[in-house]
């Protein structure tokens, strides 16, 4: 099978492939092919089959993006949110427009692909109490998440046209992301743990009883991965899933974080950064997770296997 990635030299494109490189199946057939997409040539994995490494706009998608003969499409090109906020112009175009140019290369496929979207936890705003279930009405209160709960309209309805054959996730917040800090409001929730643990400095913008949804990127992937593969057919009309995320709260955070390196708390300062908190504030921290776990997503890990994930240099094969 031919796998195709929009946003392939991203954090959680690069993660895909260099599974699909280690593994060299997906859900029991073996992988012939995988093209990475993204604005810059992605970094392309050593893998039993060819890779081919694009560079474009995935709002003007080239054909070879996503070519003749792809089983799946895993389409993750996205502004991210705090970025998106700041270019309302940049995030609609690529966030919307470049969902539209997928569906219509999926449009021009001889068989309807499996489209694999990452839509996000800021497609909703809910107080911080309220548990969202599979049916609770997304009312964004950013443009990322805005643009996001589009998508997923727009690949539902190409779904029920037969154009293609959408799984949606609903990521929370995945940490820990390594490397620097991203343009993501949520980019302090992995700083948070991530500088610390390398011995440096990081800030936080919320309060200590701030509750979180997150996942960490081992399970994200797995999760993804099954979205590649799974038996679509119970899903019905609505092709969205809130997968069973982890719900804990900024201090425990730190407890976990004190726990697997004693002192690195320390290191965690407070500051106001009002921009930061009012999109943050808004997303919802408690999903129930009964439909992803009947679709077969694996439930989540505990935190302390999240921190020991990164301190152990992530899995060996990520
Ligand atoms: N990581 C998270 O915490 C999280 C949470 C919820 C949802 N998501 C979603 O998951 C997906 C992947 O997230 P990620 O963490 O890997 O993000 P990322 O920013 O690392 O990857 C997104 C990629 O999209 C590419 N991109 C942006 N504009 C593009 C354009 N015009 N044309 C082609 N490529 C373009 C970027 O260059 C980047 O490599 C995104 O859709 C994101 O919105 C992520």
């Amino acid at each position: 099978m031919h796998i195709a990635i929009t946003g392939g030299g991203g954090f959680l494109g690069q993660r895909v492939a260099r599974r699909l490189a280690a593994e060299g199946h997906l859900g029991g057939r073996p992988v012939s092919g995988l093209t990475l997409f993204d604005i810059d040539r992605p970094p392309v994995p050593e893998a039993p089959f060819p890779v081919a490494s694009i560079a474009g706009d995935v709002a003007e998608l080239p054909e070879a993006a996503i070519p003749p003969g792809t089983d799946v499409v895993l389409h993750l090109a996205a502004v991210v949110s705090a970025a998106a906020e700041a270019d309302y112009e940049l995030g609609r175009r690529v966030n919307l427009r470049g969902t539209d140019a997928v569906v219509d290369a999926c449009r021009r496929l001889a068989r309807p692909p499996r489209v694999v979207f990452t839509s996000s936890v800021a497609s909703f705003s809910a107080s911080r109490s309220e548990i969202i279930g599979a049916a609770t009405r997304q009312v964004p209160a950013n443009s990322y998440g805005a643009q996001k709960a589009a998508a997923e309209l727009i690949l539902a309805d190409a779904t029920r046209r037969g154009f293609l054959d959408a799984v949606t996730l609903r990521l929370p917040t995945v940490c820990i992301r390594p490397g620097r800090p991203n343009k993501a409001a949520s980019s302090f929730v992995s700083s948070i743990l991530r500088e610390p643990l390398n011995g440096e400095a990081a800030e936080l913008p919320v309060a200590d009883n701030f509750c979180l949804w997150i996942a960490s990127p081992a399970q994200a992937t797995d999760w993804l991965l099954h979205a590649c593969s799974m038996d679509s057919s119970a899903m019905g009309l609505d092709r969205s899933v809130n997968p069973p995320g982890l719900t804990v709260t900024v201090g425990e955070m730190l407890a976990a974080l004190e726990a697997a390196k004693p002192g690195a708390a320390t290191l965690v300062r407070r500051v106001a950064a009002p921009q930061i908190e009012a999109i943050v504030a808004t997303w919802p921290a408690r999903f129930d997770p009964a439909r992803a776990l009947s679709l077969g997503f694996a439930p989540h890990g505990t935190l302390d296997a999240l921190v020991g994930e990164f301190i152990a240099g992530t899995r060996a094969v990520p």
